[in-house]
C-alpha cells in the first residue's frame, strides 16, 4: 500500500532487512559461538511513572522488536532448544490482557512470529541459562551495558532480570565468562555502513529536522523564548510523524550558545543574541543531528559574522575531505586547522594548542539508530552517515577582547559517503550568512504571533 493510505505508517524496516542483518552478523561470528542480545530495561522516572521506553538499538537492528523484556540468541551453528532446531531463538514477554488494557498491545510469541516473520519465538519464562550446552560453545558474546548492569543487580523479580540471572548462574556453573568485545566489534562493522532501507529512513528523519530548523529561522525574533524555538522545531518533527527527538533539543541563546549540550531552554531571546539550535528528530529508531546558529534579530553583527564564517570555512574544509579512502579523522583535522589559523589571526588565541579552548569537541560522529552511532573510525566507506560539526564557543569572561564574548557558533550537517564523495543530507537548511538572513527576513513583517 502506498505510504499515507493505511491507518499507520508502513515504511518500517522490513522483516527481510532484519533477517539480512542477522545473517550478516552470524557470518562474522566465530565458530562454536553464541551471541545474546537483551532488551533494554525499563527505567523509572519518578514513583510509578516510567521514562518512555527506549528499545535496545541492537535488538531492534537485528529483529525490529520494540518491546521490553526480550532476549535474542544467535548461534553460529544450528542447535536444538525447546524442541526446535535453528540458529535464532527469541524470548519475548507473554500476552497479558489486564496490562494490555492499561498500556497497549503486547505481541506475544505468535504476534512476534507474524509481525517480524521469525521462527522459534518463546516466552521469557521458557528461558533458562541451562538450555545452553556450554560444552559446545567456545565463545559466549554478551556485549552491552544492559547485560552488565543486570548481571550486577540480578533477581529484581522482573522478566528481564530473571533471564539475566538465570544466564548468569548457568555461566557461573559452567565456568564460562561472557565476552563483550566480539559482538561489539561486529556491530560496529555492520551498523556503521547503512543499508538502502536505512538510508531512506535517514533521509526522511533529516528532512523533518531541516523543516524544523527552517521554521525556527523563519520565526526568529527578540522576545521569543528558547522554549518557543524548541516548540516550533519539535512541532515540525512531530507533525511529520517523528516519534521522539533524537536527543534533548539544544536551543541556547546569548551566553547559553556557548554551553555545548545546553538543555534548559528557558531564556528570553534578546535583540543582538545568537541562537544555537542543535535539534534532530527520531523516526522509526533513526536519528538526525543538525545544528544551525542564527541571529535573533535576523542579521549577524560584525563579530558574529566573522566567527560564523570562520566556522563555515572550517566546515567546508572538512566537507572537502569526506570521500571513500580518507580517514575518519581527516574532516576534524581539516576543520581544526582552519579554526586554529583563524582564531590566531583574530588575536583570540596566540598558540595552536589554545584552539581547543574554544573548539573543545570532535568534528564527526556516526549517526543512525543512536545519535552517537556505532561505526568504524578508521577509513571512510560508502554507506557511512556521520556528522560534520565544527564550532567556536567564546563564553563571557574568556581571555580575549570582550567584543567576542557570548558568541557560540556550531554548524552541523549529516553526510552520506557515496562512491565518489559525499551527499549532504541536511543541505536543505541554509548555512551561508546571506541565506540565513534572507530566510529570516523573508518572513519579515509577516511573522505571525506565536
Ligand atoms: N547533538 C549532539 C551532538 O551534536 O553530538
Ligand atoms: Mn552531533
Ligand atoms: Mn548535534
Amino acid at each position: 500500500m502506498a505510504q499515507g493510505t493505511s491507518e499507520y505508517p508502513d515504511d518500517y524496516l522490513s522483516p527481510a532487512f532484519h533477517a539480512g542483518r542477522r545473517a550478516a552478523f552470524r557470518e562474522k561470528m566465530p565458530e562454536r559461538s553464541v551471541a545474546l542480545f537483551f532488551a533494554s530495561p525499563q527505567k523509572v522516572r519518578n514513583n510509578d511513572v516510567n521514562y518512555i521506553y527506549a528499545p535496545s538499538k541492537n535488538l531492534y537492528y537485528l529483529t525490529g522488536l520494540e518491546e521490553p523484556n526480550a532476549l535474542l540468541l544467535l548461534f553460529k551453528q544450528p542447535v536444538t532448544l525447546l524442541g526446535k532446531t535453528g540458529t535464532e531463538f527469541l524470548f519475548v514477554q507473554p500476552r497479558n490482557p489486564q496490562r494490555e488494557m492499561w498500556t497497549g498491545k503486547i505481541l506475544g510469541p505468535a504476534g512476534v512470529m507474524q509481525k517480524y516473520q521469525m521462527e522459534n519465538v518463546f516466552t521469557t519464562d521458557q528461558f533458562s541459562g541451562r538450555l545452553l550446552d556450554f560444552a559446545q560453545l567456545d565463545t559466549i558474546m554478551t556485549s552491552f551495558r544492559t547485560e552488565q548492569i543486570l548481571f550486577k543487580y540480578p533477581g529484581r523479580g522482573d522478566l528481564l532480570a530473571n533471564m539475566a540471572a538465570s544466564l548468569d548462574s548457568a555461566l557461573l556453573q559452567a565456568g564460562k565468562t561472557p565476552m563483550p568485545s566480539p559482538a561489539t566489534a561486529i556491530l560496529h562493522q555492520l551498523r556503521g555502513i547503512k543499508q538502502p532501507e536505512e538510508i531512506a529512513l535517514m533521509e526522511k528523519v533529516i528532512n523533518m529536522s531541516v523543516e524544523g530548523h527552517n521554521r525556527v529561522i523563519r520565526s526568529i525574533r527578540p522576545g521569543m523564548h528558547e522554549y518557543d524555538a524548541q516548540a516550533l522545531m519539535e512541532y515540525e518533527f512531530k507533525s511529520r510523524g517523528s516519534e521522539y527527538v533524537g536527543y534533548p533539543s539544544i536551543n541556547g541563546s546569548g551566553a547559553n550558545s556557548c554551553i555545548l549540550h545546553y538543555e534548559t531552554n528557558q531564556r528570553t531571546l534578546q535583540d543582538g543574541d545568537l541562537l544555537l539550535n542543535d535539534c534532530g528528530a527520531e523516526y522509526h529508531g533513526y536519528s538526525a543531528d543538525v545544528t544551525r546558529t542564527i541571529p535573533v534579530n535576523g542579521k549577524f553583527s560584525t563579530e558574529q559574522k566573522i566567527i560564523y564564517e570562520l566556522v563555515l570555512a572550517a566546515q567546508d574544509a572538512a566537507f572537502a575531505v569526506c570521500k571513500p579512502g580518507n580517514q575518519f579523522s581527516d574532516p576534524h583535522n581539516a576543520a581544526l586547522k582552519v579554526i586554529t589559523a583563524g582564531l590566531k589571526q583574530l588575536g583570540i588565541i596566540q598558540t595552536d594548542n589554545q584552539a581547543r579552548i574554544y573548539f573543545p569537541h570532535g568534528t564527526s560522529h556516526h549517526l543512525g539508530l543512536d545519535v552517537h552511532d556505532m561505526g568504524s573510525r578508521s577509513t571512510l566507506q560508502p554507506g557511512m552517515i556521520f556528522t560534520v560539526e565544527p564550532g567556536i564557543y567564546i563564553p563571557p569572561n574568556s581571555n580575549c577582547d570582550k567584543k567576542w564574548w557570548s558568541i557560540g557558533v556550531r554548524i552541523e550537517d549529516d553526510l552520506l559517503i557515496t562512491n565518489d564523495g559525499y551527499r549532504n543530507l541536511s543541505a536543505g537548511a541554509p548555512r551561508a550568512v546571506e541565506d540565513i538572513e534572507k530566510m529570516a527576513k523573508a518572513a519579515g513583517k509577516n511573522k505571525k504571533p506565536l
